[in-house]
C-alpha cells in the first residue's frame, strides 16, 4: 500500500513523485489530515485488478491551495483525483465543469481532467443512495428522513440527495438550529416538491418528530470518539426505523447501539464510503469499477 504522504510541494516535478516507485502516481485524494484516508486501500487494489498501470497517493494541501494542487496535477498528467476534508467546497470553484450533483449538493468529491479541463462530481451523494439500497433495499423516493448534525459538509450532501431522489419529507436536526435554517431555506427553493423542517437537537419534540420518519441518520461527528455518548436519545427510536451512521470507524456508535436496542435496522457508513469510492472509480475508468475487490480492500482497513 502507497503509505507515504506526499504535499503540495511534491507537485513540481514526476522525479519527485515517482521515483522508488514502479509505477507513476496517476490518481490521488486530497485532504488535510489525509494521512488516515482510507481511499487508498480501495482504489489501489482495484488499479491492480484492472491492470491499470499506476498509483493511488495521498496528497496533504494547505486550505487555499486546492485550485494550485489541481493544476498541477493536470499539468504532471494524472488522470484525476478524489477531494475530502476541509477540501470540498472549494474544490467546486477550481472546476471548469460540474455534474449535477456536486451542483445542488455545493462540493465536489471527486475530479478528472479531460482535454486540459478539470471536470468534477460528486459521489458522496449518490454513494449514500447506493449504500440505503445496498443496507436497507430501499430507495430514497417518498421517504420520511430525519437527518441528525445535518450542519455540517455530509449532512448537507444527503439531504441533497434525500430531496434529489423524490424524499416526501426530510427533518434537518442541529444543534446550532441557526446553520440549518440557511440550509432548509435554500433546499424548499430548490425542491418544493419535499417538505422540509429544520429542528434544534434540543427540542422537547424531537422523539415525537423522529416516531413519524422511517429513515434517521446520523451525520454528525459525534460517535468518532469511541466514547461518545449518541447525540440524541433512545426514546427517538422505534422498530420501525431504519437507522443509519455515517460513521463506520468506530463500526458500533451509541447511536447505532441504542437504535439496535429498540429492535430497529442498523448500518455504518462503511457502504456509503464503499460506493462513492466505486461511483468515483467509475468516472475514472468507465464501466470498471470492481465492486468486491473495492470492499475487501476497504475491509483491510476498518
Ligand atoms: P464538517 O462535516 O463540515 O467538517 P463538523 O464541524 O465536523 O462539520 O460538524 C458536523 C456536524 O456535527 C455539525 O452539524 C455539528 O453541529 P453544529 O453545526 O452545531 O456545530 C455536529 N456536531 C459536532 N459536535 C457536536 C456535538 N458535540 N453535539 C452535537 N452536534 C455536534
Amino acid at each position: 500500500m502507497n503509505e507515504k504522504v506526499f504535499t503540495f510541494d511534491d507537485l513540481t516535478s514526476r522525479a519527485i513523485l515517482d521515483s522508488g516507485y514502479r509505477q507513476d502516481a496517476i490518481l490521488a485524494v486530497i485532504g488535510n489530515p489525509v494521512a488516515h484516508s482510507a481511499s487508498p486501500a480501495m482504489h489501489q487494489p482495484a488499479l491492480d485488478e484492472c491492470a491499470i498501470n499506476g498509483r493511488y497517493i495521498k496528497l496533504e494541501v494547505p486550505v487555499g491551495r486546492v485550485n494550485e494542487a489541481l493544476q498541477r496535477l493536470n499539468a504532471l498528467g494524472f488522470i484525476g483525483a478524489n477531494i475530502t476534508v476541509p477540501h470540498k467546497f472549494a474544490a467546486l470553484d477550481a472546476c471548469h465543469h460540474v455534474d449535477d450533483a456536486a451542483m445542488q449538493i455545493g462540493a465536489v468529491n471527486t475530479v478528472k481532467f479531460i482535454d486540459g479541463e478539470v471536470h468534477g462530481w460528486n459521489t458522496d451523494g449518490p454513494g449514500f443512495a447506493r449504500a440505503m439500497q445496498e443496507e436497507f433495499a430501499i430507495s430514497l423516493m417518498g421517504q420520511r428522513v430525519m437527518i441528525i448534525g445535518a450542519g455540517g459538509g455530509a449532512g448537507q450532501a444527503i439531504a441533497t440527495q434525500c430531496a434529489r431522489d423524490g424524499a416526501e419529507r426530510i427533518v434537518l436536526v442541529n444543534r446550532t438550529l441557526e446553520k440549518i435554517e440557511s440550509l432548509a431555506a435554500l433546499l424548499r427553493k430548490r425542491f418544493p416538491l419535499t417538505k422540509f423542517h429544520a429542528m434544534a437537537l434540543s427540542d422537547i419534540q424531537l422523539e415525537g418528530v423522529a416516531r413519524q420518519c422511517q429513515l434517521l441518520i446520523n451525520t454528525s461527528s459525534v460517535g468518532l470518539k469511541s466514547d461518545d455518548h449518541s447525540p440524541v436519545n433512545e426514546g427517538c427510536f422505534s422498530a420501525h426505523h431504519l437507522v443509519y451512521d455515517t460513521i463506520y470507524k468506530p463500526p458500533l456508535t451509541d447511536f447505532l447501539r441504542l437504535a439496535s436496542k429498540q429492535q430497529a435496522r442498523v448500518a455504518n457508513g462503511f457502504s456509503m464510503l464503499l460506493h462513492q469510492g466505486v461511483l468515483a472509480f467509475d468516472i475514472w475508468f468507465p464501466g470498471q469499477a470492481p465492486l468486491e475487490t473495492m470492499r475487501a480492500g476497504l475491509l483491510s482497513v476498518s
